[in-house]
């Protein structure tokens, strides 16, 4: 069946994969739902936004996004409460970092019209993807690519936009063992660190991989220039709890934009739990370890949520982190569920229903 929206045509698939999918095991970005929003940007505007059944696509092998990696996305969510109302989180932030991130890449900016007519056509159209119950969400994952089949290295004048989602449950399924980056580096002063761009995840992939071979799942990465501050872990931002204050490292042209992470300063603040945002010296983290005012670490992410960080190695150093009876991880993650899910009331006005 094919019909219109205001902007979009619509192909519905005319079958569902969803009886094939164990939703109580469900592997972080392995299975996708039936249908996918797809627009071009071709002769210098964004043509009529699709969305179609879910499938492969051709590209050229010239296609520049395979050359120079031009290439953004974002990780969004919808949560369906237990009436079935389906809600989104902050997506106009998201929105406005796709942009931002497209255009540190030489990218064109998407429209807002198309952005969010597309997300909430598909969607209702994907509607029976969204379980209901804390933990279960749609992750959606919208992107830009460069299609022009042409090798100069030079921004392309052919793109192509896209949203596909994944049924998700928790990327983390246990507490994080981190490195503390000593020699490589995610990105520099001026680099493209605070873009969500492809490019920053492939980098990461090497480093990080060598820190899975010595027990550890993610990096916390340092300054490039002395190694000496902590930054953030790629997949999330992070907190630490010192006593009872919390301490995040400010954003900056290395640092993403993280979306959880500003909900979390501005709940710590409604909640009267002080927030420092300023630059985290590894040594006064490992002092703080030493003393046992170290109380917790954290990573906050749309997919990761808010992952407790167990252990930390900095050098030979291995900081065992033992968690607070009261803890702060705990509290901001029901607290963020709760006003994702509709559970709780929205005083900032941060869900969006669809
Ligand atoms: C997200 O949290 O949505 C991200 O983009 C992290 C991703 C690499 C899993």
């Amino acid at each position: 069946m094919t019909y219109q929206t205001a902007n979009i045509s619509i192909e519905k698939s005319e079958s569902t994969k969803i009886n094939s999918v164990d939703f109580s095991k469900l592997d972080f970005g392995k299975v996708f739902t039936d249908h996918m929003f797809v627009c071009d940007f071709e002769n210098g505007e964004w043509q009529e936004p699709k969305i179609m059944p879910y499938q492969a696509m051709t590209f050229e092998p010239s296609a520049r996004v395979f050359h120079y990696g031009q290439a953004v996305f974002e990780g969004m969510k919808a949560y369906k409460d237990h009436e079935g109302k389906v809600f989104l989180f902050r997506p106009k932030q998201n929105f406005e970092r796709i942009n931002k991130s497209a255009e540190r890449l030489s990218m064109p900016a998407f429209p807002e019209n198309y952005f969010f007519e597309g997300l909430e056509e598909l969607l209702k159209l994907d509607n029976d993807w969204i379980k209901p119950g804390l933990g279960n969400s749609l992750y959606i994952r919208p992107f830009v690519i460069a299609t022009e089949p042409a090798i100069s290295a030079s921004p392309a004048s052919m793109y192509r936009f896209m949203i596909i989602c994944s049924p998700a449950q928790s990327y983390y399924n246990s507490p994080v063992r981190v490195l503390v980056a000593e020699h490589y580096s995610r990105s520099a002063n001026g680099g493209v660190g605070a873009a969500k761009a492809a490019g920053n995840y492939a980098a990461q992939f090497y480093p990080t991989s060598l820190a899975q071979k010595e027990g550890f799942h993610q990096i916390i990465w340092t300054d490039a220039d002395t190694h000496t501050y902590l930054e953030e872990a790629g997949t999330m931002n992070v907190f630490f709890r010192v006593n009872d204050t919390l301490i995040t490292a400010p954003v900056s042209d290395r640092i993403l934009d993280g979306i959880t992470r500003k909900s979390i300063i501005q709940l710590a603040e409604d909640l009267g739990i002080k927030c420092d945002v300023r630059p985290v010296k590894v040594e006064e983290i490992k002092k703080a370890a030493k003393d046992g005012s170290l109380k917790e670490v954290f990573g906050a992410g749309t997919a990761a949520v808010i992952s407790e960080i167990s252990a930390f190695q900095h050098k030979e150093e291995l900081f065992e982190i033992s968690g607070a009876e009261d803890s702060y991880a705990k509290l901001f993650k029901q607290t963020l569920l709760n006003i994702q899910y509709n559970v709780s009331e929205d005083k900032h006005g941060w869900r969006r229903a669809v």
